[in-house]
């Protein structure tokens, strides 16, 4: 069995469309015969549940405190997506302590055969609960939009993952572009702002246009995959989800130090 890729998608900058790209990327996927399941880690904000319109009854801060199992927590998103849910107002959450990750862990292990993909829609910023969220997974997706403040974000982002958790790959993903090769332009002149990095390697892993018809489809809990199959940025996404399938993202964390599925699943000899 091949073990589960878990994707942390995160982002100097809030507001960059991380919970729109995992929720949508986790839905091409599916869409192609993936099992994927989406962990909302901006706990307290419930961003997936906001976008999906869904109000669970588990969130994952009831898994740690033992009132039920993971799979409990478990929704239906678009296309088969399982969503685990962050919680609404979970102020335990906030600063994930050393054991309350690896409970976290633990838990989400309970599902290693049973999925393909576990995608983490993060916070967003250098929050601890974040940094320890990435390193824990053992790939990583930046997200970048042309905004200047979000490139600025995006490159202390880097530098200081690479100073606290010693990553020295990142994907690069940009978002709400508005020309062609715009992400490419954005991408190179962020590598020209980390140039005295001489170690840090980028690679642009795609751009998703921007579109006025994601808000309108967020805001009504309805899927652009669905509604708008041939827009651009849902051709966008679907060819980003299958350049994802086909090759990992470079290992983000030296050292190899890879926690969550892959390990469990590596480990039990599968
Ligand atoms: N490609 C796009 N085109 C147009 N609008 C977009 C696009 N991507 C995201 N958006 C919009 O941008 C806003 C922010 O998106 P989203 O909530 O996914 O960002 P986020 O990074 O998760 O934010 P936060 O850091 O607050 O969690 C939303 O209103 C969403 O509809
Ligand atoms: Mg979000």
């Amino acid at each position: 069995m091949k073990p589960a890729r878990v994707i942390a998608i995160a982002s100097g900058k809030g507001g960059s469309g991380k919970s729109f790209l995992t929720l949508n990327l986790a839905e091409a996927l599916s869409r192609m015969g993936r099992r994927v399941v989406v962990l909302d880690a901006d706990f307290g904000l419930a961003n997936i549940e906001l976008l999906t319109g869904a109000e669970p009854e588990y969130s994952i801060s009831d898994v740690l405190a033992g009132k039920c199992d993971i799979t409990q927590t478990l929704i239906e998103g678009p296309g088969g997506v399982r969503i685990i849910p962050g919680g609404r107002s979970e102020p335990t959450m906030a600063s994930l302590s050393h054991g309350r990750l690896s409970g976290l862990i633990n838990a989400i292990d309970v599902l290693a055969g049973d999925i393909d993909y576990l995608l983490i829609d993060t916070a967003g910023g250098l929050s601890s609960n974040d940094l320890q969220l990435v390193q824990a997974a053992g790939e990583l997706l930046v997200v970048m939009t042309p905004d200047p403040l979000s490139q600025a974000d995006t490159a202390d982002f880097i530098k200081a993952l690479r100073g606290h958790c010693g990553i020295q790959q990142f994907g690069i993903l940009t978002n709400m572009t508005r020309r062609q090769r715009e992400g490419h332009t954005l991408v190179e002149t962020l590598q020209q702002r980390l140039d005295f990095e001489q170690d840090l390697v980028l690679r642009h892993c795609g751009q998703v246009p921007f579109d006025q018809d994601v808000a309108k489809c967020c805001q009504n809990f309805q899927s652009l995959l669905e509604v708008r199959p041939e827009s651009r940025t849902a051709r966008a996404l679907q060819m980003l989800a299958e350049t994802l399938d086909r090759r990992r993202i470079s290992s983000p964390v030296a050292g190899g130090m890879t926690f969550f599925l892959e390990q469990t699943v590596n480990a039990g000899g599968m």
